[in-house]
């Protein structure tokens, strides 16, 4: 089991998050220490974390694949505290279920609440960027945490398209992008637009493109999420069959299951760029100082509460 000194607070991940923890424990001074995992030929698990723990304990696990790593933070928390921790905080930049909010035909389960009440169960707060909050106003009422921080990766993705794009039109696929190609377009004051977007399945939908003139226009397609790329894929030909010079993709969360990244690029896709919310090859800008940013202000609040009492 690696680990360096646990004084103040330390930063757990699992194996494969090991390049992504460390630049946010770099990034935020922290310790950092590995959480050993063993998986059964029946396919239980066995987890083990340093011991004891500090106080100040915080839990990187980022949710896309969600449904095994659920039942690990539910283990991880739980033996965190036996092992004295006191506040825990987990730091999931990408955020799993956000999309479900509401049940959209009888007897669906709600499980944007559902998950979002089980994890506020286990952790004092939670870290996360763009979570896919469409009907709902703030992360609290999905995931009712004492402390809720939503960090956005738009901000950084705009840099980026600011960096790589003459006079970018900013499109987003479909009307829950508006807040993020807002944000992103405002920082440099690029023109934006969205589609209008109708689901059928999953690899079935339909996009109308907004009414502004793209002829010749560089386009950024941009979102929280990519999943298995038809939406991006759909609005992408629709823009170059009006006439758009190119078309490139930003997104936040890079899940791109399958074939998604082949789809694109057939239809017509030059760039895809994402955070590295997902560890992914399109990862292009890191989310790691402003994850840091917000966990030292969460240790801050922490600690002076503490004083308080
Ligand atoms: C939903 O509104 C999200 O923002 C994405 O547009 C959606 O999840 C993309 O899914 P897919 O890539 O499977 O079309």
């Amino acid at each position: 089991m690696k680990s360096s000194t646990l004084s103040k607070s330390v930063l757990l991940y699992f194996e494969a998050e090991q390049d992504s923890a460390t630049r946010i424990a770099h990034a935020g001074n922290l310790a950092l220490a590995q959480i050993d995992s063993h998986h059964f030929p029946d396919g239980e698990m066995k987890l083990r974390l340093p011991a004891p723990l500090p106080a100040q304990v915080v839990i990187l696990r980022t949710l896309n694949d969600p449904n095994e790593k659920l039942i690990e933070l539910l283990l991880v928390a739980q033996t965190a505290r036996d092992l004295g921790a006191r506040h825990l905080t987990l730091v999931a930049p990408y955020l799993a279920y956000m999309r479900q909010d509401i049940a959209f035909h009888p007897g669906e389960a709600i499980s944007q609440r559902i998950v979002g009440r089980f994890l506020a169960g286990l952790f004092d707060a939670v870290v996360t960027v763009d979570p896919h909050l469409h009907r709902v106003a703030t992360l609290q009422e999905a995931m009712p945490v004492t402390n809720a921080v939503v960090l956005s990766g738009a901000p950084l993705l705009s840099d980026l398209i600011a960096a790589r794009r003459q006079r970018p039109l900013l499109v987003g696929p479909d009307e829950e992008s508006a807040q993020w190609v807002a944000m992103a377009a405002s920082r440099h004051g690029f023109d934006h637009a969205v589609c209008s977007k109708v689901r059928h399945g999953d690899r079935a939908v339909d996009v109308v493109l907004p009414d502004l003139p793209v002829l010749g226009r560089q386009i950024v397609l941009l979102d929280d999420v990519a999943s298995t790329g038809h939406t991006v894929a759909k609005a992408a030909r629709l823009l170059l069959a009006a006439g758009a010079a190119s078309v490139d993709v930003a997104v936040t969360h890079a899940l791109f299951s399958g074939d998604a990244l082949q789809l694109l690029q057939t239809a017509g896709v030059g760039e895809v760029w994402s955070t590295d919310c997902i560890t992914h090859p399109s990862n292009a800008v890191s989310m790691a100082a402003t994850i840091a940013q917000a966990l030292t202000q969460i240790q801050e609040e922490v600690q002076k509460s503490a004083i308080r009492r």
